[in-house]
């Protein structure tokens, strides 16, 4: 059994990659962490910390995750919970973090989980990665392009 859950939600894999660099942080600080996306129903109960984060899509977590954080949240509330959040406003106007940190208000309310951290960090605009329909909403926003994950900020 291992010490930290890594849960995450991504659609085009940015999240995951952040995940994956938490869970080998953890790792190098000597605990061990086993890192899962949220597709494979991870069960939080025999750990004895939580790391959960999510992509974002128009001002929210991606329901996935919204939906196991909900499912677990009596798990969540028991022991101590650290989240994430990687998107493109962290990248684009980091000034914004205030904005960025409400997307997980609600779920937050909803569930009664008051996490010890909130990191919030950037994530990439990568059109391949995207649908048509995303990448014209993308275009429309005038979103700066690239991937703007930052490993180091994320490993600190
Ligand atoms: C349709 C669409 C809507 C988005 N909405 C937001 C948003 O409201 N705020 C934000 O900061 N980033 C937004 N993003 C950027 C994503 O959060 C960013 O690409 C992130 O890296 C996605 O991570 P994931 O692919 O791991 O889910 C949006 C991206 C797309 C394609």
């Amino acid at each position: 059994m291992s010490d930290v859950l890594v849960v995450y939600g991504t659609k085009t894999g940015c999240t995951a990659g952040i995940a994956e660099k938490i869970g080998a942080t953890l790792a190098e600080a000597g605990l061990s962490a086993d890192v899962h996306p949220v597709e494979k129903e991870p069960e939080p109960s025999g750990y004895r910390a939580v790391v959960v984060g999510s992509g974002v899509r128009a001002g929210s977590w991606h329901g996935a995750v919204k939906e196991w954080v909900t499912a677990n949240a009596e798990a969540l509330t028991s022991r101590p919970v650290a989240m994430f959040t990687a998107c493109l406003t962290m990248a684009s106007d980091p000034e914004k973090a205030d904005e960025v940190r409400a997307y997980t208000d609600a779920l937050l309310a909803e569930t009664g989980i008051t996490p010890i951290d909130i990191r919030l960090f950037a994530g990439m605009n990568e059109p391949k990665a995207f649908s048509l329909p995303e990448r014209l909403i993308m275009k429309a926003m005038k979103a700066p392009q690239g991937d703007f994950r930052d490993y180091e900020a994320v490993a600190g």
